[in-house]
């Protein structure tokens, strides 16, 4: 599949009617043009309860949104230099699967001011997505989202749940884990840039991974692009292995504990390519002195941090939603992957917009390559789009959808599928996007 560049797919021209008849221009937003570029940022940014952004922080936002097909929704009569009521942008994106990656079209930005809000903007917003990636001929969506109760009715599914860890440093006991490498401390920019370059190593290691770009790092970092905005609690260190290379990276800042002059540790991204990375950038952060207790998130669900330490009740870990991922295209995004172990299964895929809608035999092999074509035949398994979507990066099980009512089948059917789409180790995705 060649890649899609989004930015020359046209708007949805039924989104584009739609919003025409309740008073709505939905049209391509120029960020090479100033003064659309800054109200666009500053609708985005009021969308998601942000302070306007400082002419400063515009820059690496316009670099980032010159990438992408960006979308505002203008009333017809506004003035010229009125802020969008409604934002998306999309591109398309090589999201990780086991065997390689699959052109995915990331949605991002989805703003509604709340003057507008219940009008159905958002939804014209997301059905135009959809349909604008089907027209591109990309198979999969996928998107982070703010609330897990809004893409469930466009067909996403919560595919790539992620852990949130805090660590009770005084009661953990450290498990002494012998690394070859060292730790050091680095200048914030430098942290950004390790994030950038062991991510690209390291992300087609676990499926549900998508590349980040300059302004994400530089955010974790603590660089948000003013100077003067700049978050200077935050710092940094890297792992260089034994032979001076760089495999893993952490920004990190601190906050009061109560009631104690100690502090909570809080990492705001460990990017690690290697296993001794991960164990030394863990223990930097547990046994670091004056903290008490260390957070993180955006972490993967089998992050081995509580067999490193003594006491693993030290560790709390909880599992959340965090990629969604809406299956377009069935046969390309199932013959995208490989698979754990062998099976020959008819499904049939429910879907109300009618991209995925469909019986589909699903042969995979015992090299586990997947052979996926319509077929006319009863079906083994029966499923919605979402929760195809949900186990396809291999993060969700589908006994445990089946368990919770939400599949039907026989049940040698649904055990032979959930094995073969299950993958080790679990997908995550370390990054808002
Ligand atoms: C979420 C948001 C984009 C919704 O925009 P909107 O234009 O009010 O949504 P719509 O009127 O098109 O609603 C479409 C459907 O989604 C539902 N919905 C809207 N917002 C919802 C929310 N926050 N939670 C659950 N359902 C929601 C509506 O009830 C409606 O349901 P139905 O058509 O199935 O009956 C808007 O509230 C917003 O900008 N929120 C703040 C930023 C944000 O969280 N963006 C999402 C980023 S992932």
């Amino acid at each position: 599949m060649s890649p899609v560049d989004a930015r020359t797919v046209p708007v949805d021209p039924e989104s584009e009617a739609r919003l025409r008849a309740s008073g709505f221009d939905y049209r391509v937003v120029d960020m090479d043009d100033d003064a659309l570029a800054v109200s666009f940022a500053r609708a985005a940014e009021r969308g998601f309860l942000g302070s306007a952004p400082t002419d400063a922080e515009i820059v690496p936002m316009r670099e980032t949104w010159r990438e992408r097909r960006s979308i505002g929704v203008y009333e017809q009569d506004a003035a010229s230099d009125a802020l969008p009521v409604a934002t998306v942008n999309s591109w398309v994106a090589p999201m990780s699967v086991p065997g390689g990656a699959v052109p995915m079209w990331s949605i991002s930005m989805v703003t509604v001011a709340g003057t507008h809000r219940r009008r159905g903007i958002a939804r014209n917003l997301l059905e135009g997505e959809l349909r604008s990636a089907v027209a591109a001929g990309v198979p999969l969506a996928g998107l982070t989202v703010s609330e897990a109760t809004i893409y469930g009715r466009y067909g996403f599914g919560s595919a790539v749940p992620v852990a949130r860890i805090a660590i009770d440093t005084s009661r953990a006991g450290w498990r002494p884990a012998e690394v070859p490498g060292r730790v050091e401390y680095v200048e914030p920019v430098a942290v950004a840039r390790e994030f950038q370059i062991v991510h690209e190593r390291a992300r087609l290691g676990r499926a549900g991974q998508v590349p980040g770009w300059p302004r994400r790092w530089m955010g974790l970092a603590g660089l948000g692009g003013d100077e003067e905005k700049k978050d200077a609690s935050v710092r940094g260190v890297r792992y260089v292995d034994a032979g001076g290379e760089v495999r893993g990276a952490m920004a990190y800042s601190f906050k009061d504990a109560p009631a104690s002059f100690r502090s909570i540790l809080r990492v705001r991204h460990l990017e690690a390519e290697t296993d001794d990375a991960l164990r030394a950038l863990w223990g930097f952060a547990v046994n670091h002195d004056l903290v008490d207790r260390v957070e993180a998130d955006l972490r993967p669900v089998d992050d081995p941090i509580a067999h490193l330490v003594a006491d693993q009740r030290a560790v709390e870990l909880t599992v959340h939603d965090h990629g969604w991922l809406r299956v377009l295209d069935v046969p390309a995004s199932l013959q995208a992957r490989t698979y754990s172990a062998p099976a020959d299964v008819v499904v049939r895929v429910d879907d109300s917009y009618g991209f995925a809608d469909g019986t589909w035999r699903v042969r995979i092999d015992v090299s586990g390559a997947a052979a996926v074509e319509p077929v006319d035949a009863a079906p083994d398994v029966v499923l919605g789009v979402a929760e195809l979507s949900a186990i396809y990066a291999g993060g969700v099980p589908l006994t445990q959808l089946s368990a919770a009512g939400r599949v039907q089948g026989t049940a040698s059917a649904v055990h032979a599928l959930s094995a073969a789409f299950r993958t080790d180790p679990a997908p995550t995705l370390g990054i808002w996007y």
